[in-house]
């Protein structure tokens, strides 16, 4: 596929067939990742964990589901209708990961050596598999309420069940799965982000 009809296509999907990934296919998206730079040559920085494992899926979405559900928007909605009830159900029953086949982690070691570059590490990763699920007529999603929720949630912080290794954090991720319609190319404004030529 031509760069820009990548981009075109390239989109957040949250929807999917619930097909389960293949080995080969996970492995082609980790192989993305792999392929990304990161600061400083550090790849042993970084840490892929893929989690197909729903009902540890469900733990991790335990902390996004009580910030949507206790927030005071929430509040006021739920004082002003009539199906609040409705409204709480659904809330409970969100999901961060919209039933992705699949969620990949993107871990970082803990380092002061190079402030904040975990961060562009963990996004430089995450873009490249995006992107190649895309290539691969797969759909995905960025991570990262349900990682924000639980750092601000540090009661249903779950992240240890990811297993990390020591000094590691989960900072970001990507849920991918089947999606029912192939992706069409999007007209998207190329003058979304402002520009400054010096
Ligand atoms: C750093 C980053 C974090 C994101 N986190 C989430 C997320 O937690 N949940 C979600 O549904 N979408 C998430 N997104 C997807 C964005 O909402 C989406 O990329 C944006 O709205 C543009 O839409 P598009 O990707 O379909 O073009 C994230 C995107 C980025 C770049």
């Amino acid at each position: 596929m031509d760069f820009f009809e990548l981009m075109q296509k390239r989109t957040s999907s949250r929807k999917f067939t619930g097909e389960a990934l293949t080995e080969k296919e996970i492995n082609q998206i980790l192989k993305a990742g792999a392929l990304a730079p990161v600061g400083s040559n550090r790849y042993g920085n970084v840490h892929l964990t893929v989690v197909t494992d729903k009902a540890l899926l469900k733990k991790l979405a335990e902390a996004s589901q009580i910030r949507r559900s206790n927030t005071q928007e929430m509040a006021a909605i739920i004082n002003n209708v009539s199906n609040a009830d409705e409204i709480l159900e659904q809330a409970n029953a969100y999901d961060p990961f919209y039933d992705a086949a699949a969620v990949i982690f993107v871990s970082h070691r803990k380092q002061d050596l190079e402030p904040n570059i975990q961060w562009c590490d963990v996004t430089s990763v995450v873009l490249a598999m995006h992107l190649a699920t895309i290539e691969m007529g797969l759909g995905s999603c960025y991570m990262w309420f349900a990682l924000d929720s639980m750092r601000r949630i540090p009661e249903l912080d779950h992240t240890d069940l990811l297993q990390l290794p020591e000094d590691f954090e989960p900072l970001l991720g990507l849920a991918v799965g089947h999606i029912a319609e192939p992706l069409q190319e999007r007209d998207l404004d190329p003058m979304r982000i402002g520009r400054t030529f010096l």
